[in-house]
């Protein structure tokens, strides 16, 4: 296993407001994180940190052994928030390519199989505002990952699309994970999407923010949406509903 995030002591505090305190991970190289918490735990400042958006009171962060920023500059970090940014004049497919012309980096994926793979072959040629919330929200992701960055960090990317169309997000990432490995972050409120996606589930406490635990999932890939049909990962679910209940409660 080769380590390629790793926080070291992290803190950051905004005025009295202690967001993290003392944060230790280590993230391997192709794994999948979920960071879970009640509203206000620092799951977006120590998302921010590894994007290089956020300069750490103290303590050390480190991307593949060097600074974030450098790895933010050099196009390794895929970007994606909760809502599509998108060039509305420009169609699907001139979307993820922009990346292309931004980044111009090497060794992309293909844009034209992305959009296929996220279920957008007849909407290449569409414009933002004729896709629904999300499809919008594939095509960012496609943006944020045809230059097949080593690392993808995402902000509730799903947070604003409904149930179902969350579960088949869940599966079509899972898919291009799978295919293109990535070492990745996934902030979600979401302990669904958590268990369908992730290697590990680390759970924040607030106030200070802090790991209060870290929760294996160990379900083999791919994972289906019929997996939710399975008491293992109705157990798997459950513990984690508890453990960030007691997290609350704290
Ligand atoms: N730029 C800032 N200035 C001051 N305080 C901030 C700033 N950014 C975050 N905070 C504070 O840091 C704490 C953690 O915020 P953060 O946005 O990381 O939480 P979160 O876990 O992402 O919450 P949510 O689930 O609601 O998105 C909060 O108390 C917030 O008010
Ligand atoms: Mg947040």
């Amino acid at each position: 296993m080769t380590p390629a995030i790793e926080l070291h002591k992290l803190c950051k505090s905004f005025g009295d407001v202690e967001a993290l305190q003392n944060v230790d991970l280590t993230v391997q190289e192709g794994e999948f994180i979920a960071l879970i918490g009640p509203s206000g735990c620092g799951k977006t400042t120590l998302l921010r940190h590894v994007l290089s958006l956020e300069e750490a009171t103290s303590g050390e962060i480190t991307v593949g052994g060097e600074h974030p920023e450098k790895v933010r500059r050099s196009n390794k970090l895929g970007i994606v928030f909760q809502r599509a940014a998108l060039v509305p004049s420009r169609t699907s497919l001139e979307n993820v390519q922009m990346t292309l012309d931004i980044t111009g980096v090497k060794t992309p994926l293909s844009p034209e199989g992305l959009l296929d793979q996220f279920d957008l072959s007849e909407f290449k040629g569409h414009y933002p505002h004729q896709l629904s919330g999300g499809m919008q929200q594939r095509v960012n992701i496609a943006a944020a990952m045809v230059h097949n960055p080593p690392y993808l960090m995402m902000d509730e990317p799903f947070g604003a699309l409904d149930e179902m169309t969350r579960e088949f997000m869940c599966e079509f990432m899972g898919e291009v994970l799978l295919e293109n490995p990535k070492t990745t972050i996934l902030v979600t409120h979401s302990i669904d999407e958590a268990v369908m996606l992730a290697d590990r589930i680390v759970i924040l406490a607030p106030r200070p923010g802090r790991i209060s635990t870290i929760v294996n999932v160990d379900f083999p890939r791919p994972r289906r949406r019929e997996i939710k049909t399975q008491s293992a990962f109705a157990d798997k679910v459950l513990e984690v509903r508890k453990l960030l209940y007691a997290v609350e409660a704290a």
